[in-house]
């Protein structure tokens, strides 16, 4: 028995890519072609096949690991006429770009003397995969799928050790997996996971969300069309959206704050301040009217911990500032200890900071409460996500001129729209109309914000 180093053979333009599946271990045996590996780029995801038959003596690649062509996977007893001559593995055909993996594959399959072409399938599969017809069956009963069928199946959270094949030789296609989900989504067929944690539901009552299959229509039926990839903050910003916006019991009550004589006392500060080149923003007075707020309903100003509330004695105030690469909530730390002028000042920083990409970490942690101001844009009311774990959120809208009864007359007054979102586990609505008319009040007049 000749012991053989296992390489990555010739994958083309792919250099340093992430090993992201160990598909076999120490003591497996395996058949030349079966998959062992599979290595992810930005691109692509892609299985690395065994060049011999034989027995896994050593894995030399761990999780995360970056290969390249040449690097060693694992050391394999070698079994057959490959232990008696050991063979170097013939380089394999340049792998297909991400692109065409969704095509019938037109390489000539592969002889056992041959490095197998690695299977290549696009990152974020559009269409299913091409067949791949192995050279032998599975070893030892592992998942039997194309990469970009693992990759699907992973970005699902499927078990595919739990999916049954429908393809050739029980081959899981992706219409398995999608199969599999459906069943799952519809409560009749259960992960072992499931099985294993959920509690035995009693007669008639619902488990899980029990929504229909996302509709699948093929647009370009309809006319033509183009597919652009989400960036990156949406894709960060979207997942949290739906987490909050599904773990939320949820409630919006609008109300509206008259801001004439404020709107008059901000325009009369920019007039003296006009050489110093800070703006002062309505946003400004908003966040040291929410401050004065949730000092006065500290409620508001907590998070949710299990059974209990954490209280926050800072007031850090974050803002939903609007950036031609999606949406981010820089934070004005402290805001209880400034004055609008630095408040102003700070965020027109971080509002540039934003929208020029270089908004790190710290800048945009810790917020206790969060303001969505859409005031510069238009618009009347709407109901704002609240930011977990803050516990709720202000929408703030466009002002407008309204006629408001003074008891004798209609009199012109600068109404501003507010929206706030609250948590009801945390909330009441009775604790929100309060909190609003508050908030009314100290922007009505503003001396109320030192009582
Ligand atoms: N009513 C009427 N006008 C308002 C207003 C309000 N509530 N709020 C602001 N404005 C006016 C300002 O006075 C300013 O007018 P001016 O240029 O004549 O002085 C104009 O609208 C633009 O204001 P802006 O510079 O945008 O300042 P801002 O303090 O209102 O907002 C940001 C700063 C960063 C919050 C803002 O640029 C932004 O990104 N908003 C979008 C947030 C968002 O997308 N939220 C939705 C999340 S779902």
């Amino acid at each position: 028995m000749a012991l053989i180093d296992v390489k990555v053979p010739d994958i083309g333009d792919f250099k340093d890519v992430a090993v992201i599946e160990l598909l076999v271990k120490p003591g497996d045996r395996v058949a030349v072609d079966q998959s062992l590996i599979t290595v992810e780029s930005d691109k692509a995801s892609m299985e690395i096949p065994s060049s011999h038959a034989g027995v896994v003596k050593e894995l030399k690649v761990q999780l995360g690991d970056k290969v390249s062509e040449g690097s060693v996977v694992l050391t394999l007893e070698a079994e057959g006429a490959a232990a008696a001559a050991a063979p170097e593995p013939a380089p394999a055909p340049v792998a297909a770009p991400a692109v065409a993996a969704a095509v019938p594959a037109t390489a000539p399959a592969p002889t056992p003397a041959e490095a197998p072409a690695p299977t290549v399938a696009p990152a974020v599969a559009s269409t299913p995969a091409a067949p791949h017809q192995p050279a032998s069956a599975p070893v030892l009963g592992l998942p039997h799928a194309s990469p970009s069928v693992r990759k699907f199946a992973r970005e699902l959270g499927v078990p595919l050790a739990e999916v049954k094949g429908s393809g050739p030789k029980g081959r899981i296609t992706l219409e398995d997996v999608q199969n599999f989900t459906k069943a799952v989504m519809a409560g009749t067929v259960q992960t072992q996971a499931q099985a294993a944690h959920a509690p035995a539901p009693a007669a008639g009552t619902g488990v899980g969300l029990d929504l229909l299959p996302w509709p699948k229509v093929d647009f370009a039926k309809f006319g033509p069309i183009e597919r652009k990839e989400l960036g990156r903050i949406k894709k960060i910003s979207g997942a949290n959206l739906m987490r909050n916006a599904v773990m939320i019991p949820a409630v919006t009550n609008h109300d509206d704050a008259d801001i004439t004589e404020l709107e008059a006392f901000r325009v009369q500060l920019n007039k003296e301040h006009e050489k110093s080149g800070i703006k002062v923003t309505m946003l400004a007075f908003l966040i040291k009217a929410c401050v004065a707020a949730l000092k006065k309903f500290p409620e508001f100003n907590s998070s949710l911990d299990g059974d209990a509330l954490i209280f926050k004695h800072y007031w850090h105030i974050g803002f939903a500032a609007d950036t031609p690469n999606g949406l981010v909530v820089p934070v004005i730390k402290h805001a209880d200890q400034k004055g609008i002028l630095q408040i102003s000042q700070e965020m027109a920083e971080l509002a540039k900071k934003a929208r020029e990409g270089k908004l790190g970490p710290a800048d945009m942690s810790g917020a206790t409460f969060t303001i969505s101001s859409l005031g510069g844009i238009g618009g009347r009311y709407f109901t704002p996500i609240i930011n977990a774990p803050e516990v709720a959120i202000l929408g703030v809208c466009k002002s407008q001129m309204e006629p408001k009864w003074d008891g004798k007359q209609f009199v012109p007054r600068l109404m501003l729209p507010l929206s706030l979102t609250w948590d009801h586990r945390v909330i009441d609505g009775a604790a929100a109309a309060r909190f609003n008319a508050y908030l009314g009040q100290i922007l009505a007049d503003f001396r109320r914000v030192l009582l």
